[in-house]
């Protein structure tokens, strides 16, 4: 079969200083450093890249690096900390101290002595900082390009924590940078089977045809997860799974089921087609919001054979937190595609089991001249695109059951895709730490669409916010399917 040669293999990157700030934190450890060694060792960091390591926490570099070798002792192989730990230096700095700008900027000129590089600066960091970082950066005039050197700075969801918000954050970002600095990090899209989505919509010529109103009854896209909140209820018991799921990867799945093929793969082409998607979004009727939208909240259960706690009980939580933990919106996109079928968006905590797919259920068939023999309907063809942890595409279709009787089977077509092999597959950061150094901003979030989407949510956040909301919070137990509304006929 026709498969590129050079997929699995991608030239290296140009020398890069990457400003890693929160570099303490748990994103950097976790994430950031197990991404930078993914890039190691499949030699696409340039040996010449430099890491600036920068937290508020009084430490040296010599500490910092003892620090990372015991926290990623068990994430990264001692071969690839042992050349990534001496490229790393360690600053001290606090964007709200005097002079904290000029600080970095002369540990960027020292780091510049080896030959001038372009900057790369990573906001690993709480998103109240966002603003007073870049704030910081563009007063000390670290993110003008002069010389040929590129300046970057890449920024974690969630971009705002509504509409008003959002426009306030891009405000500053645009004050200091260009549009095309800016680097919206989705993880979502850096997963392999995401991106396949749109390989398998137009790189085929037979689902595309089909790929309508239609022939398609209905979208079903769900990102279930078996974890909790962790130590995040700081961040979560303000966001909720609206803000923390549906503005971002939520958002970002139905585009991509829904856009219209752009005319080449090229950033600004695949980003307008996106944009578009979210504008034909029908703003939900919040006079009858409960028929497209339920919310839920977890209650104490059990998940791999182990009680755990309901998510008031998590540490941090307000006692009387009415933030949802799960939820399941039907929307519907006003376009000539689409219009009539829908979307139904389903994500939560602490369900059975952590799987992200995408369904797409096509219509039955018009007439069943099976009726005679068979009796009942034909259940009709679907597409599940597996994106996690079952990285499978399957075709569901109705065949001759084996026998002299005329009976009807269901099988199944399926292509595993993790099954093929890992070779040359860069874990989700990995990827688009490298899109960020290779300044390619196709996977990343562009400011139009981030305010379109707050735009379509921020009303029923407004809604969802409300103390004495109408909106009920339907608890379910952790470790269960969800709550029952959601399981009902229509959800
Ligand atoms: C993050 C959310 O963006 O995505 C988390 O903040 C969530 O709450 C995570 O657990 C899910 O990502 P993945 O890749 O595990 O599906």
């Amino acid at each position: 079969m026709a498969e590129t040669p050079s997929c699995t293999t991608q030239n290296q990157a140009d020398p890069v200083n990457l400003v890693i700030f929160g570099a303490t934190g748990d994103l950097a450890m976790r994430k950031i450093y197990p991404a930078l060694a993914s890039l190691c060792r499949n030699h696409l960091l340039s040996h010449d890249t430099r890491i600036l390591a920068v937290g508020r926490t009084a430490l040296d570099t010599e500490r910092y690096r003892n620090l990372l070798g015991e926290q990623l002792a068990e994430t990264v192989p001692a071969s690839c900390m042992a050349d990534l730990g001496p490229r790393v230096s360690y600053l001290r700095m606090d964007p709200d101290e005097a002079g904290s700008g000029s600080l970095l900027a002369a540990a960027l000129d020292d780091l510049d002595r080896e030959g001038p590089k372009d900057r790369l600066f990573y906001l690993a960091v709480p998103p109240a900082a966002y603003i007073p970082l870049a704030t910081t950066l563009g007063e000390a005039g670290l993110a003008g390009e002069s010389d040929g050197r590129r300046v970057r700075i890449v920024v974690e969801k969630p971009f705002g924590r509504d509409l008003p918000t959002a426009r306030e954050l891009d405000a500053v970002l645009h004050s200091h940078f260009h549009e095309r600095q800016i680097f919206r990090i989705d993880h979502y899209m850096a997963k392999e089977t995401v991106q396949n989505v749109l390989l398998l919509r137009f790189a085929n010529a037979l689902f595309e045809p089909v790929w309508n109103r239609r022939y398609i009854d209905h979208i079903r896209i769900t990102a279930a997860e078996t974890l909790g909140i962790g130590h995040r209820a700081g961040f979560y018991d303000q966001a909720g799974v609206l803000r923390d799921m549906f503005q971002n990867h939520m958002m970002m799945l139905l585009s991509l089921c829904a856009m219209e093929p752009p005319s080449l793969f090229e950033a600004e082409l695949v980003r307008d087609e996106r944009s578009k998607v979210f504008r034909a979004l029908r703003p939900l009727d919040l006079e009858r919001l409960d028929e497209q939208l339920i919310l839920g909240q977890y209650g104490p259960g059990m998940v791999d054979g182990r009680p755990v706690p309901g998510y008031l009980q998590e540490p941090g939580v307000r006692p009387d937190s009415t933030t949802p933990t799960f939820a399941w919106m039907k929307v519907y996109l006003d376009n000539w595609r689409w219009q009539g079928v829908p979307f139904h968006l389903c994500s939560g905590k602490r369900l059975a089991a952590k799987h992200t797919e995408i369904s797409v259920q096509f219509k039955s068939v018009p007439v069943s001249m099976f009726r005679k023999t068979h009796g009942g309907a034909i259940p009709p063809n679907r597409l599940v695109i597996g994106i996690h942890p079952g990285e499978v595409v399957r075709l569901e279709v109705q065949t001759k059951g084996q026998g002299s009787r005329l009976c009807l089977q269901g099988q199944s077509m399926e292509f595993s895709y993790g099954a093929d092999s890992d070779l040359g597959r860069l874990n989700d950061y990995a990827k688009v730490l490298l899109d960020c150094v290779t300044g390619d901003q196709t996977l990343f979030w562009r400011q139009d669409a981030v305010e379109l989407c707050w735009g379509f949510l921020t009303p029923i956040l407004d809604r969802c916010d409300c103390a004495d909301g109408d909106l009920p919070l339907h608890t379910y137990a952790a470790g269960g399917p969800g709550p029952k509304a959601a399981a009902e006929p229509g959800a």
